[in-house]
């Protein structure tokens, strides 16, 4: 029969660098590992998750039925009928009937996903919230170039920096003012018409993303300009809705894919799956345009046929090869996303208030802290529902060293990542993983930036039973501790302002 390999050598496999474990920790870059991780305090799911157990068994039963399967079939058959139904199931969990038309696109991640969408569509101009807030290769990918030197994922280092031979500009607006304040609904609107209009008015077409939400938990540009803009301009307004980290309601999805808004989506984050994979639904308005485009030759290092719809031109652009790694990790992520739909919403908004209560009390009361606030979410412009992904699951906050009374130093950006790093190594007590810091602000010109707590669809599944939802709780306030603790037994710290 033939071998597929390791399910734990599968799930790291057919992506760019940023899944590659390092051989000696066998951990990527976030400090995640293939296999689960028992011993780690999972709170980082804006960014990257190990595998949980469900998830692992999940794969392992898959890549054991496309073994048997390939007795019988070519590896790019058996992808491609593995495939499709991912494509089928996530549509249904995302509650999309077999019959609105909606259709589904695999990529190995979401920037992997930003990539094949901007070559696919090769607009004039894309606007998108400041890279801060988002996944730090996007910029890259929808402008038309390689997000790294690995970023393929079936291998090979690019020789051009170009993907093809367009080339788009790309604008991005800031999300945050210098205090790191959010920006308000008038002043996003400001600068989303002053950078979309000049090129509107001339003719041209743009891509806006609409962030939902960003790294730090932001809705941008405020869902009610993006609708005025594109009513304005209904044929000339693209819309993608980043909602990569997929904090959001399935009535909030639909919502989006009835105004005809695409939407990109990932197994990796809120889903807490294994690091990577991406996915982009497409309404049945948009699916009837892009269905007969072709992509670029440069596409096919980032993507397969059966990562397609069959019935899309760009699959018969692409290689008839498989990314067993790439379907695994999403069978893991589909196993937290059947158990998450599963939840009784009104549990899922208790145990998000519960802990932002928690969380927040901690956070505002200790020295070693501050929150970076962040307003509420608003999607009354998308729809009436009283929906849980109301509450926030991403809670931001910056680091200080006390250092005398009522007297503390914020810590700069290198520090924060030393603490963030420091918060993963074995001690005493216990290894934590949180979001890793994003760069939010410039105070006396030193950069500084925030880490992150989430909440993970799997932590709101474990929460169901009430001794455990304590527990997650009594767990993000230990990190606290733990972060504390670790600042405290930092050397003075040079550079860095006093406030
Ligand atoms: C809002 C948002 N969009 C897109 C991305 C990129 O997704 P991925 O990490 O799967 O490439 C990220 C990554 O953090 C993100 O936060």
């Amino acid at each position: 029969m033939r071998q597929l390999g390791s399910c734990a050598a599968l799930l790291v496999s057919g992506g760019d660098s940023r899944i590659t474990p390092d051989p000696v920790t066998g951990r990527n870059k976030y400090g995640c590992l293939a296999t689960p991780d028992t011993g780690v305090i999972a709170l980082g799911s804006s960014t990257a998750s190990s595998i949980s157990e469900k998830g692992f068994r999940a794969a392992e039963a898959l890549r054991l039925s496309c073994e048997q399967q390939l007795a019988t079939a070519s590896e790019a058959e058996v992808y491609r009928r593995q495939m499709d139904l991912v494509r089928g199931e996530l549509l249904s969990l995302c509650g999309c009937a077999p019959d609105s038309g909606v259709e589904a696109v695999i990529a190995a991640s979401g920037t992997d996903m930003h990539l094949l969408i901007a070559q696919l569509l090769q607009l004039p101009l894309t606007l998108m919230i400041d890279q801060a807030e988002t996944g730090s290769g996007l910029a890259a990918a929808l402008r038309g170039q390689h997000f790294s030197k690995d970023s393929t994922c079936l291998g090979g280092i690019p020789d051009t920096a170009s993907i093809s031979n367009w080339q788009g500009a790309l604008q991005m607006l800031a999300a945050r003012d210098e205090t790191g304040q959010a920006l308000t609904a008038g002043q996003m609107r400001e600068s989303l018409f002053a950078a979309a209009e000049p090129v509107l008015a001339a003719g041209g077409q743009i891509l806006c993303i609409l962030t939902d939400v960003s790294k730090t938990g932001l809705i941008f540009p405020d869902i009610a300009s993006l609708k005025a803009l594109q009513q304005q301009w209904p044929q000339q307004v693209h819309v993608l809705v980043d909602a990569c980290q997929f904090r959001i309601a399935q009535c909030s999805l639909q919502a989006y894919l009835r105004h005809g808004f695409m939407v990109a989506l990932t197994g990796s984050k809120f889903l807490a799956g294994p690091t990577f994979s991406g996915a982009l639904l497409l309404p049945a308005s948009v699916a009837a345009i892009l269905r007969s485009r072709s992509l670029p030759p440069g596409a096919q290092a980032y993507s397969v046929a059966g990562d397609w719809p069959a019935s899309f031109a760009a699959a018969q652009s692409l290689p008839q090869q498989a990314n067993f790694g790439l379907l695994l990790r999403w069978e893991a992520a589909l196993a937290e996303l059947r158990d998450f739909v599963r939840l009784d919403e009104q549990h899922i908004r208790d145990f998000l208030s519960d802990f932002k209560q928690a969380v927040l009390a901690r956070l505002s009361s200790e020295p070693h802290f501050s929150v970076l606030p962040n307003p509420a979410l608003d999607r009354s412009a998308l729809h009436d529902s009283d929906s849980w992904d109301a509450e926030q699951s991403i809670f931001p906050f910056l680091l200080y060293r006390p250092i005398s009374a009522g007297n503390r130093q914020l810590l700069n950006r290198e520090q924060t990542m030393q603490i963030y790093l420091a918060l993963q190594q074995p001690s005493a007590s216990h290894r934590y993983q949180l979001g890793q810091p994003v760069l939010c602000e410039l105070r006396d010109g030193i950069a500084v930036s925030a880490l992150r707590l989430c909440v993970s669809a799997a932590m709101l599944s474990a929460a169901r039973q009430k001794p455990v939802a304590q527990q997650l709780i009594d767990d993000a306030l230990a990190a606290l501790d733990q972060l504390a603790v670790l600042i405290s037994a930092m050397q003075q710290p040079p550079n860095t302002s006093r406030l």
